[in-house]
């Protein structure tokens, strides 16, 4: 049965659990918070109105999961965060991007997002595309031009590459491609898992992968076992999204509830049911505090962000 902590220490990033742990979290969103408002052109540059949507996009809401993942991995290899904010930067774009053209009305046509009108709502559907296609290109320049990182030219192309194959047609894309062709269509486990693994999974374990390319020296027992984690928890963070749009509420997930289900999506609860789509989760959530065992007490927030990935409300 699962170990997870039953008083979740994490119910969000920034509230309950060791305050220690809460407050590190809090000041690594709030970091990486920062570091996207540095990066992203001010309003007040032309094109305006392309950089107000782009900032719109990213700032003021989202959890941070992804940069909180290539802090905590990095710190716990002992790197400085200074050298972490361009791979957390720049995986947050480009999963801003995602979410962005995700909730189009070609997409999910979805009108609600961190609690606010969806990018195309707010701006229009041209200047989301492109808002969002600028994002994209704004990640990768931010990986190959920032002067804080520690490593070299060749751990920073791999930096690169990793990001652009998690988030291309055979990562994340591909994902989302098929979960365009799964609408109304009854999917078998191994096919929804694949569909999850691509869409949210490539990304998340992108994150991961950025924190252990970000430590000048790299150890491969290491680097195998937090890539376990990341695979466990990027497929647990999507299934948990779904449980989420069946059983969260609309105020507090901050995007419309039961979206899914109006869009005839196939998702774990849907296949598995409520039950065995958190006991899905829950195996994930074990398999992964297993793996990051490697790290002994410097993994401990990772273990803490595996739970709060499985536990959150939103
Ligand atoms: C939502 O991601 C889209 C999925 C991949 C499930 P998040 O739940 O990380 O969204 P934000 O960034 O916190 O808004
Ligand atoms: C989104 O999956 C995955 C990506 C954006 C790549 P969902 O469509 O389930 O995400 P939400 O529920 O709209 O955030
Ligand atoms: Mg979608
Ligand atoms: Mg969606
Ligand atoms: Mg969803």
């Amino acid at each position: 049965m699962s170990s997870i902590p039953s008083n979740p220490t994490l119910a969000t990033p920034t509230d309950g659990g060791p305050a220690a742990l809460v407050e590190l979290m809090r000041a690594f969103q709030a970091r990486s918070e920062a570091a996207l408002a540095r990066w992203l052109p001010e309003a007040t540059v032309a094109p305006g109105h392309l950089h107000e949507a782009m900032r719109y996009a990213v700032l003021g809401g989202g959890k941070r999961v992804r940069p909180l993942l290539v802090y905590l991995t990095g710190t716990a290899l002992g790197v400085p965060a200074q050298a972490l904010d361009a791979p957390a930067t720049a995986v947050e774009l480009i999963h801003a991007y995602s979410l962005v053209h995700d909730d189009l009305p070609a997409m999910d046509d979805d009108d609600l997002r961190r609690g606010r009108p969806t990018c195309h709502r707010a701006f229009d559907e041209a200047t989301a595309i492109i808002a969002a296609d600028a994002l994209q290109a704004l990640a990768f320049h931010v990986l190959a031009s920032d002067r804080h990182m520690l490593v070299g030219a060749d751990q920073r192309l791999a930096m690169v590459d990793a990001l652009a194959q998690a988030a291309g047609s055979r990562g994340m894309c591909a994902g989302q491609a098929l979960d365009l062709a799964a609408v109304g269509r009854q999917l078998t486990l191994p096919e929804l898992e694949n569909m999850h693994i691509h869409k949210t999974g490539a990304l998340i374990r992108a994150s991961v992968r950025l924190g252990v390319l970000s430590a000048p020296q790299l150890d491969e027992r290491v680097a195998e076992r937090l890539d376990h984690y990341a695979k466990c928890i990027g497929l647990a963070f999507q299934v948990h999204d779904d449980i989420l749009d069946v059983e969260g509420a609309t105020e507090t997930i901050g995007k419309p509830q039961g979206s899914d289900e109006a869009r005839n999506k196939p998702t774990y609860p849907n296949l598995l049911g409520l039950a065995a789509a958190k006991e899905v989760a829950r195996d994930l959530y074990d398999d992964a505090v297993g793996s990051v065992a490697v790290l002994g007490a410097a993994g401990e927030p990772l273990r803490e962000l595996a739970a709060y990935i499985v536990r959150r409300d939103r």
